[in-house]
């Protein structure tokens, strides 16, 4: 065991060029642990709150020394003299200095970036992988319920063409993804994702489209004519990286539909202007469901359209996984909720949208007790840390979804896992 002898923060850049807080902790043995927080641009309102300056005079006000300054002044001397392994204790006092339900005081990002240094300075004085740790913890916290799966590659989710807030507001959808199901191993499934990615480009370039500029995510953002424009080209670039749609790729879409869901109505501005009701849009989705080899679909409702999201749970949840971004924000009152009226049948797991590790856990346990599948995730402001596919991989989440594989902070994740996957099997993936 050792002690937290020194807690640092400072402010340095996301892959949007945005401020963000980076933790730094140091340990009594020499130890220590560094964690970065990301940051989101399609942002549910439930999520916990990303303190900035508001500040015009630097970074358009975006800065974040105030919350920095909250990790000196308030947090560091509560947690100077801890053992950084006691995840849970560590995290209740965050708790107990900003007590409010979307930690408004302090910051989620204040809390988060210590939160996760914790985990990787416990990892680090233990001389063990930070994945070892993090399911060591994960274990533990099991509690009376159903033993928690162990360590395992989870599938990656794969953006190919991206929309939305994320791309200029070429196209509706925000993301249309691929998941390699059938491929034996992760470091098969990567290079299936590349070489789909790469004929992806080539197939968009020939037929008169950007096949080269991405969005913030490392999708592609061509400006196409409808949705389901954009799911055609990923099929056929599946076909012609000589793979199977269906068996060996499928695909997976984030409708994100909170950003453009206004007054009742879904408003399909980029592709067609079409006005919709949640059913209209429903029958959309199912639509694309019925001609395309579609199996999983993330926020195809908005965050507060619990009545929508009933409706497409009872209609596609047989044959597709519906998972609750916006709509949970990782937050396990919500997610109860969900469970309670049967809306979703998987959850989105992004530890800023909560603020700590235990919590985020606390919401992975329960999603596991209800059959709710977890697709751990990056946000699309991202940076070099890769906590995530260590979590990923120490909680046995089903899938990974980090972006697309050009762009280094979503490469840090990709690599990540390449290098667990050496000592940690993959699953069959479904
Ligand atoms: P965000 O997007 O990080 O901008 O919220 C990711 C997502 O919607 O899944
Ligand atoms: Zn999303």
């Amino acid at each position: 065991m050792t002690r937290i002898a020194h807690l640092h923060a400072r402010e340095v850049l996301d892959s949007r060029g945005q401020p963000t807080i980076e933790v730094e902790l140091r340990c009594a043995n020499g130890s220590g642990g560094r964690a970065i927080v990301p940051s989101g641009a399609s942002t549910g309102k439930f999520e916990a709150h990303e303190l900035r300056d508001g500040d015009p005079e630097r970074y358009d006000g975006r800065g974040v020394r105030r919350a920095i300054a909250h990790i000196h002044e308030t947090i560091a001397p509560r947690l100077l003299g801890r053992d950084p392994a006691q995840q849970e204790a560590i995290d209740a006092e965050l708790l107990a200095l900003d007590p409010t339900p979307q930690k408004t005081q302090l910051g989620g990002n204040a809390l988060l970036g210590v939160s996760l240094a914790a985990a990787h300075a416990a990892a680090a004085a233990q001389g063990c992988e930070l994945y070892e740790h993090l399911s060591q913890l994960w274990q533990a916290s099991a509690g009376e319920a159903r033993q928690p799966a162990p360590p395992t590659l989870p599938l990656p989710m794969t953006n190919m063409i991206s929309g939305g807030l994320h791309a200029g507001g070429n196209l509706d959808f925000q993301d249309v993804l691929i998941q390699p199901v059938g491929a034996p191993d992760y470091p098969t499934a990567l290079e299936w994702i590349v070489r789909v990615y790469r004929r992806l480009g080539k197939l968009l370039g020939d037929a008169g489209y950007e096949g080269r500029l991405v969005g913030d995510e490392g999708g592609f953002g061509p400006r196409l004519q409808s949705n389901r424009q954009a799911i055609e080209f990923v099929v056929q670039a599946i076909e012609h990286a000589g793979l199977v749609p269906g068996s060996q790729v499928n695909l997976a879409l984030d409708v994100a539909a909170t950003h453009f869901f206004a007054d009742g109505r879904y408003r399909l501005a980029s592709t067609g202007g079409a006005v919709l009701s949640a059913a209209q849009l429903i029958d959309q989705l199912a639509e694309l469901v019925d001609a395309f080899p579609i199996a999983s679909i993330e926020d195809p409702l908005a965050e507060d359209d619990w009545e929508g999201w009933q409706a497409i749970t009872r209609r596609l949840s047989d044959r597709v996984r519906l998972v609750g971004d916006d709509l949970f924000t990782t937050n396990a009152t919500r997610l109860q909720r969900g469970i309670e009226l049967q809306a979703a049948n998987a959850v989105l797991i992004k530890v800023n949208q909560i603020g700590t590790l235990t919590e985020t856990f606390a919401t992975m346990r329960l999603a596991n007790r209800a059959g709710y599948q977890c697709v751990v995730s990056a946000r699309s402001g991202e940076t070099e840390d890769s906590t995530i596919a260590d979590l990923a991989v120490a909680t046995g989440a089903a899938r990974i979804k980090i972006g697309s594989i050009v762009r280094s902070e979503r490469l840090a994740k990709y690599n990540r896992l390449l290098r667990i996957a050496e000592r940690v099997a993959t699953p069959a993936w479904r």
